[in-house]
């Protein structure tokens, strides 16, 4: 009971700057799409729900990687006040079905041929273990990109890195000339997310699945596991201290507007720039993280809808149907930065980064590279995913962390998990 009251306060003081006030004959919709491109991408699903019965409220909560989300919605299960919708990512959706909270979408998938439509990896997240679908897909991210301000690599002088070794030293030139190497958010998350890029660049696939997706002990306490921690250490010397406390879309306007080299992460950054009108690819190009442009890493956002027993079935019916409609996914998209997760939908309106993330992903599904990010919630039940996040973080931060310290914390994360 005290526990309960403590996570939903915590949760009210997220909620408060952004949240609608409830109306009758309302239903609501939880995300964390903040940022103006997201937000751009969100009024499509506004505009399209606009004359829905029930009306949608947004309830938006601050914090890309959705962290905080998970908070409040864990606060309004435990309060009895479920939104109908629910944005969320891979792992979340098998905890929220196991606990029978979210329905079974099996009739409308059928009427609206999901089997048919979607790629088979939005199947496998969407489904669960049973084979019945218990979310609608949207989007489809790819984790791994390098987001470069052109005109900044020409006046640097700097060529395309193909490696580690070229980055970093792209990085170093950028820095004794006085610019921001790399634009980064405050959020633990997004230093994560560098260190997955790092494994996955250095050491390939089945060293990124053993350390990263099975938390196989061996390969967390390796030769190649210091390898990487040296490196991502070598990441914390050249921008670490600098991180200014921010979130990721303020660091894409200091890329877009020349004050950064490189920012590494997700194309919800593309969607950003869309929104900020920035030229693609001639001010800003994206390009694979040195060393993994055969892979695909994923992350994809979802919706599940709770049982709601205060709307009929019919119109919530009429709701999921809609947000699952070539149409609305196509546009939603476009805006988001994303691939669709559909595969009946034409990518000829869609933008270069968006066409070579699309072929990107059909190649390395053929070849057994398309890989879930750890750090989206694609890969580790979601109590594994913060703590790792977590420590490497701190790893990140505090350099008097040593390197086998932090692979024992890893390790016993592992064990937990195990
Ligand atoms: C991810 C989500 C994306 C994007 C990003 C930043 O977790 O999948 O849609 O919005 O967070 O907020």
């Amino acid at each position: 009971m005290f526990k309960s009251k403590l996570i939903a306060l915590a949760a009210i003081s997220f909620l408060i700057p952004f949240s609608s006030v409830a109306k009758a004959q309302s239903a609501e919709l939880l995300h964390w799409w903040t940022a103006p491109g997201e937000q751009g991408a969100l009024h499509v699903i506004s505009q399209a729900l606009a004359s829905s019965n029930p009306t949608i409220d947004l309830i938006s909560v601050s914090g890309g990687g959705g962290d905080n989300a998970m908070t409040v919605l864990q606060a309004k299960a435990l309060a009895g006040t479920m939104p109908f919708i629910a944005q969320i990512e891979g792992a979340h959706i098998d905890a929220w079905d196991a606990i029978g909270l979210i329905q079974n979408l099996d009739t409308i998938a059928k009427r609206e041929n999901w089997d048919q439509s979607l790629y088979p990896l939005a199947k496998q997240i969407n489904q669960n273990d049973q084979g019945e679908y218990v979310a609608l897909p949207l989007t489809l991210h790819r984790m791994n990109w390098l987001w470069v301000n052109e005109p900044l690599r020409k006046q640097l002088n700097i060529a395309p890195p193909k490696n580690w070794p070229e980055l970093l030293a792209a990085m170093q030139t950028a820095k004794s000339a006085g610019i921001t190497p790399l634009s980064l958010g405050s959020d633990e998350w997004q230093v994560a997310l560098l260190f997955e890029n790092l494994t996955l660049s250095l050491h390939g696939k089945d060293f990124y699945q053993q350390a990263l997706v099975q938390l196989d002990p061996t390969a967390l306490n390796s030769d190649k596991m210091r390898q990487t921690l040296h490196a991502f250490r070598q990441l914390s010397q050249l921008v670490g201290r600098h991180i200014p406390h921010q979130p990721w879309n303020e660091a894409t306007s200091q890329l877009a507007k020349g004050e950064a080299l490189f920012q590494i992460g997700g194309d919800w950054i593309l969607g950003e720039l869309l929104a900020a009108d920035v030229a693609i690819p001639d001010t800003i190009n994206c390009y694979a993280m040195p060393g993994t442009e055969q892979h695909f890493v994923y992350n994809m956002d979802s919706f599940i809808f709770f049982k709601i027993n205060t709307i009929d079935k019919k119109s919530q019916a009429q709701i999921i149907e809609q947000l699952s409609s070539r149409t609305l996914q196509k546009q939603f998209n476009l805006k988001k930065g994303a691939i669709p997760v559909r595969q009946d939908i034409d990518l000829s309106d869609f933008t270069s980064c968006q066409k070579r993330a699309a072929a990107a992903f059909t190649k390395a599904s053929e070849s057994g590279l398309a890989i879930p990010s750890m750090t989206d919630s694609m890969a580790l039940p979601p109590v594994a995913q913060r703590a790792m996040t977590n420590e490497l973080f701190r790893f990140f931060m505090q350099s008097n962390i040593s390197e086998q310290v932090l692979i024992e914390r890893l390790i016993s994360i592992a064990q937990a998990e195990i």
